[in-house]
Formats: structure tokens, C-alpha cells, sequence
């Protein structure tokens, strides 16, 4: 009798943790909710049928037969843009044959193992949507008033259900909604629309003038791809002239402001063009349908989600975690870092400072942003600043900081990037150490 008591009281304390979705961020979620003591096995919802996230490419573009988008923006010949030994979770390499720079198919056969090798698949619901989360405030007999989260989630058939836990990640992505900014007179072009999310393969455009919008990774590399098949780019972005050397064939252009009634694109230059395609690489909105952000003390924008204390979670709601929030990171080990931080928080082991103060600390590291010229949109921009922020929430919950050599390489493919925007990802690496890389060809 007395040893059933003692189970029952263990186990109504381990904490209970939804995770939303299982892309990278998921699978790391997963992943450490598992391994720490305190929690009960997690219950990942996933949309789709398969884990991966972006990385599991889907030919299809638009919507399945059910009805369900397609979010995968993964297109047909993708290579990775960082090497192997930097975009890998720090606890688990990629395979040592494999080279640095990799398919796509590769990522995705990583996270598959990934997740088989610790043991997440069985918490996962597939074809599960997440629908609503709310948050609900219970009393307790033995723990006074709490907060819990109603998660309710819809299975293939359409059958609701929802659960409580304590504890939600957010970690449904944001490359799934594309941002298409306005353009006037776009009802007059006759062509071909599209966003680079809808984008697979080169071959359709080959021999029409493709008109590019935005010059970001994808863009870059899109553009590079269609004139390899014999398109010809107009590479239109905002910004200074790129400083990097473009192959024959793309064009660089100031950006695209209208369309004129006979279906010319009008440039910022007071140029004009004509094209048989526009495709527009300007990005994704942040996008949570299933959150009421008003009632979360949040603001969702396009590409803002604010106030979150350390890029992690809102002030008001300190047990829902946004993970992989940040643009421009080296993304699996930032997801690691949040990860490891929001369950220290969640098991006592950092302890937050109150409310008032996280919503200052969140505000005034914006004003300084703002100050240094920093652009309202690109707010949840990085940069240079992911190493310290890392290097913070590792001191804050005592986990290993990344190896200094992680930025050490990310920071010289960077460079790399920049002066063979063709080429580099025919370079090869290999970690010598904690502090040094070299290169193996
Ligand atoms: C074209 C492209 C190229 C990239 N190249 C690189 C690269 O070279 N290196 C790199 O490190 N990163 C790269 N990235 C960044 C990439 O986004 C991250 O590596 C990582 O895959 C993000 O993982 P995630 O888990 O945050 O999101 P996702 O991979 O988008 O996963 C989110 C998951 O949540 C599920 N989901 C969404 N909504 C719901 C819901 N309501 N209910 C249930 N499930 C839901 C989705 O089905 C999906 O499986 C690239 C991204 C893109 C789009
Ligand atoms: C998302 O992007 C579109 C443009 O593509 C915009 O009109 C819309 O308002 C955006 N914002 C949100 C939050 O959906
Ligand atoms: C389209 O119209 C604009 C003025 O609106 C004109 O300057 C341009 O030459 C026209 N282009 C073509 C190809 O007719």
C-alpha cells in the first residue's frame, strides 16, 4: 500500500509537456524532455506523416488531397548552406563519410536517426494538427492555484481532443507562410507568380526571364540554379549592390516598386523590365493560428513575435516556449541551447526574474537594437549576436557552452559564401578541436 502511494505521488509530479511539431526543434525538445528527470515523456504532435519538418521535401507544392498546405519550402536540389560540422546537434554528429556541405535527402536521414536514436518516434502523433492552446488556471488541493495548457489537436479524421499539460514548445517553424509584400499594379502581370516556398526545380523556367525578388539565401541560390538551366535573372533587392561575384546571366536590379497596366515592371531606378516569371524570395511570416496572442500578451506581426524573454517565452505565460524563433543562426544548436534553458526553467533550476522585469529587459534590448539602427522587421535577427546569446542561457542553466570552434567555422563559411556564392559548398572540413577546424580540400 504504502509503495503504490509513494508511485502515484511520483508519478502526478513529473511534469507532462506538449511539444508542436517534429522538425528539428521538436526532435530536440523531445529529446531532452526524455532524458531529464522530473518529466514524463512528452506527447509531440506532427501534422504531417513524417518527422524532418522542412527537411522532408515534398514534390507537391500547395495543398494535399485533404486540404492541408503543403509547408515543406525544401526545393528539388537544395545543398545545405552550412557545413555538417557546424549544423549538427552538438550531441550527435552527422556520419563521419559524408561530406560537409549536404543534399537535403541527408538532413533528413539525420533527423530520422536522430530520433530513432533517442527513442522519440513512439511520443510522436502523426497527422495530429494542434488546433488551440490556451491557457487554463486550476486550483489544486495539494498544489494551490496552477497553470495548465489545454491543448486540443485534430487527428486525420477531424476528431478533436484536447488535454492538459503543463508545459507547451512551440515548434511549428517559420518558412511555411510566405510574405509577399504589396506591389501596385501586380493584377497586371501577365506572367508567372510564384514564392520561392512553391519553387522545386530550375527546368520549367528554362529560356524565360525570370524576375527574382530579394537577394537572402534563397534568392541567391535560387537565381544561381536558373541560370545554370538557361534562364535568364533579373535579381532585383533593396540593398547596396551585392558584394559578391554573380555568374553570367543574372542581372542585379534595384527593387521592383509597380506594374504597369501593359504588364511592365517598373524599377526603383525608374528602369523597366519585362519577364515571364516573378518570383518573390522575400520571405515568410511568423505564423501561430493555434495561439490567441492577445490573450498571451504577445504581439504576432509578420516577422516580429514580442515580448519574448530571451527569445524564449512570454513574460506573462513562463511555461509556453517558442523554439527556433531567431533568423540568421546556426539553427540546431540554438534550438539546443533554448531547449535546455526552457527545462531548467520548468524544473526550478533557473529561476526567472518577475514579470515586469523580463518585459524591461526584453524592451530595453530592443530599444538598444532600434538605437543602433537595427530595423523594426529585423528585430528577431541574430547575427553576430548568437554566440553570446548562447554562451548566456548555457551559463544561466549550466549546460556546456558551444565549442568556440562552432563559430570559428560558421563565421569563416560565411566568408566563404560571400566571395564564391557558386562554389563553396565544394569545400570540405574537419574539427580538430574545441578552438580549431581545418580544411580537408
Ligand atoms: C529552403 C530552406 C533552406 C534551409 N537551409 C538550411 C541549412 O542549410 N542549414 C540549416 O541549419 N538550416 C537551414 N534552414 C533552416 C531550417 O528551417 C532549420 O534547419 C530547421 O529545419 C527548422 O526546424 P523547425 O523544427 O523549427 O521547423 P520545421 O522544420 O518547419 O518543422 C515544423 C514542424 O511543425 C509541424 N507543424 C506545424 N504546425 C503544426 C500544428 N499546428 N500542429 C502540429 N504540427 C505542426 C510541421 O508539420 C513541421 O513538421 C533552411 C530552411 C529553408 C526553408
Ligand atoms: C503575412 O503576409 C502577407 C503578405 O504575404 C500579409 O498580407 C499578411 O498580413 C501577413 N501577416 C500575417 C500576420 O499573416
Ligand atoms: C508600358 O507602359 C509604360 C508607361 O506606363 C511605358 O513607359 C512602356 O514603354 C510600356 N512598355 C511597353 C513594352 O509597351
Amino acid at each position: 500500500m504504502f509503495v503504490v502511494v509513494q508511485v502515484d505521488r511520483v508519478t502526478r509530479m513529473l511534469q507532462r509537456v506538449a511539444v508542436v511539431g517534429a522538425g528539428a526543434a521538436g526532435l530536440c525538445a523531445a529529446r531532452h524532455v526524455l532524458a531529464r528527470p522530473g518529466f514524463a515523456p512528452p506527447v509531440v504532435f506532427e501534422l504531417s506523416g513524417n518527422v524532418g519538418g522542412t527537411w522532408c521535401y515534398e514534390e507537391r507544392v500547395g495543398s494535399y488531397p485533404n486540404g492541408r498546405p503543403v509547408l515543406s519550402s525544401m526545393y528539388r536540389d537544395l545543398r545545405t548552406n552550412l557545413p555538417k560540422e557546424v549544423m549538427m546537434f552538438p550531441d550527435f554528429p552527422f556520419e563521419p563519410q559524408l561530406s560537409s556541405f549536404l543534399p537535403h535527402q541527408e538532413v533528413q536521414r539525420y533527423l530520422e536517426r536522430y530520433c530513432d536514436n533517442f527513442g522519440i518516434r513512439p511520443h510522436i502523433r502523426f497527422n495530429s494538427a494542434v488546433e488551440n492552446i490556451t491557457p487554463v488556471t486550476m486550483t489544486t488541493d495539494s498544489e494551490g492555484r496552477k497553470l495548465t495548457w489545454e491543448v486540443t489537436s485534430a487527428d486525420s479524421s477531424g476528431c478533436l481532443r484536447t488535454e492538459a499539460f503543463d508545459a507547451v514548445f512551440i515548434c511549428s517553424g517559420h518558412y511555411s507562410d510566405p510574405h509577399i509584400p504589396q506591389i501596385p499594379g501586380i493584377q497586371n502581370f501577365k506572367g508567372k507568380v510564384l514564392h520561392s516556398h512553391s519553387y522545386r526545380c530550375p527546368e520549367p523556367f528554362s529560356g524565360q526571364t525570370v524576375v527574382v525578388l530579394g537577394a537572402k539565401a534563397s534568392g541567391l541560390d535560387i537565381s544561381i540554379e536558373l541560370v545554370k538551366t538557361g534562364a535568364k535573372v533579373i535579381l532585383c533587392h533593396r540593398y547596396a549592390p551585392l558584394a559578391v561575384p554573380l555568374p553570367a546571366g543574372i542581372q542585379e536590379s534595384s527593387s521592383v516598386v509597380a506594374v504597369d497596366e501593359n504588364g511592365s515592371i517598373r524599377l526603383q531606378d525608374g528602369s523597366q523590365c519585362r519577364a515571364d516569371v516573378l518570383m518573390f524570395c522575400t520571405g515568410y511570416n511568423f505564423s501561430y493560428p493555434f495561439l490567441d496572442s492577445a490573450r498571451l500578451g504577445l504581439e504576432i506581426q509578420d516577422h516580429v513575435v514580442s515580448p519574448l524573454y530571451r527569445y524564449i517565452l512570454p513574460p506573462a505565460f513562463p511555461s509556453l516556449f517558442f523554439i527556433g524563433i531567431c533568423k540568421i543562426i546556426c539553427p540546431f544548436p540554438n534550438f539546443n541551447c533554448q531547449v535546455q534553458f526552457a527545462l531548467a526553467v520548468l524544473d526550478g533550476s533557473v529561476t526567472l526574474p518577475p514579470r515586469e522585469q523580463m518585459e524591461e529587459e526584453v524592451q530595453r534590448e530592443q530599444q538598444t537594437k532600434l538605437g543602433r539602427g537595427v530595423q523594426q522587421n529585423h528585430l528577431l535577427k541574430m547575427d553576430q549576436d548568437q554566440w553570446e546569446y548562447c554562451d548566456a542561457l548555457a551559463d544561466a542553466a549550466g549546460f556546456p557552452p558551444l565549442p568556440p570552434v562552432v563559430r570559428s567555422l560558421y563565421e569563416e563559411v560565411w566568408q566563404q559564401r560571400r566571395v564564391h556564392p557558386e562554389n563553396y559548398r565544394g569545400l570540405n572540413y574537419r574539427m580538430v578541436s574545441a578552438t580549431q577546424w581545418e580544411r580537408i580540400n
